[in-house]
């Protein structure tokens, strides 16, 4: 694509970056600030979000209990879990940010080695087919360029009713509430981001994927054709965020 045509299709850098499936090379740049960045846009609330994550995850006790967390980031996901669990199972955290990983695995010092990071792909991730209880996602699937493959990969490496449970923020459906959430995605999130990180392009990326990211019909309806059933999704302030859950079939169902 020439400069004329990306200057005419308006296209953000960090959106070529995504479709090249290279977007990790901005979490690098922002890797160092990203957990405290998150509380002060928040308001504190990622965290809370993530809590409400982690207690939906449904716990199968007395097995093996392996949870896979994809685009990990800071490992916040998997030190949320270790907060409820602290001894349960084995927790897999997968990124293609090595910033971000390294970030998370300064949070984690066990000599069990019951915390594994790993710079891998979510749409190709190597593991063994049903080999994974529970697999996680928090503020990832926004980030990735297919994200139908990335759901498939999710489908084959879960066991036979297996559960996944997505984090991602949205857009509130309507009424005031919306059109304020689009004024502060558009207008303020972008300059208060960029003046704490000193990369004001990343925010306006984020503003543009939460804006383009499917709908909550459209995405269980992804999840749905991806072969998951008993999908469900919890809205948080109104729809800005949602958390889907959803269950790989019994081998009898
Ligand atoms: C917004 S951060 C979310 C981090 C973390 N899950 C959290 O709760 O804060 C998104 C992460 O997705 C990762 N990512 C994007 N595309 C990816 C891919 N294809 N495979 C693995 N990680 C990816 C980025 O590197 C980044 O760390």
């Amino acid at each position: 694509m020439t400069e004329h045509q990306k200057k005419a299709n308006n296209q953000n850098p960090e959106i070529e970056l995504r479709q090249r499936g290279e977007i990790f090379r901005l979490f690098n740049q922002i890797a160092h600030k990203y957990d405290i960045t998150n509380r002060l846009l928040s308001l504190g609330q990622d965290a809370y979000w993530r809590r409400q994550l982690v207690r939906q995850i449904q716990i199968a006790k007395g097995q093996d209990f392996f949870l896979l967390d994809l685009a990990t980031g800071t490992g916040e996901v998997m030190k949320t879990f270790r907060e409820f669990y602290p001894d349960m199972g084995c927790l897999i955290g997968i990124d293609l940010s090595e910033g971000m990983i390294r970030e998370g695995m300064e949070k984690f010092h066990d000599k069990e080695q019951r915390h594994l990071f790993a710079v891998m792909d979510v749409l190709y991730t190597g593991i063994q087919s049903e080999a994974i209880n529970a697999v996680t996602m928090a503020f990832g699937i926004r980030n990735v360029s297919e994200v139908s493959q990335a759901l498939k990969e999710i489908y084959r490496v879960l066991k036979p009713g297996g559960q996944i449970l997505i984090l991602e923020f949205g857009l509130p459906q309507k009424g005031l509430w919306r059109k304020i959430y689009l004024f502060y995605l558009r207008y303020l999130l972008p300059y208060i981001g960029g003046f704490w990180t000193g990369c004001p392009s990343a925010y306006r990326y984020l503003s543009e994927t939460i804006c383009k990211f499917p709908s909550h019909d459209h995405f269980s309806q992804l999840l749905q054709e991806t072969g998951f059933t008993n999908t469900k999704w919890i809205e948080f302030n109104r729809g800005a965020v949602l958390l889907y859950t959803a269950n790989k079939p019994n081998k009898s169902e």
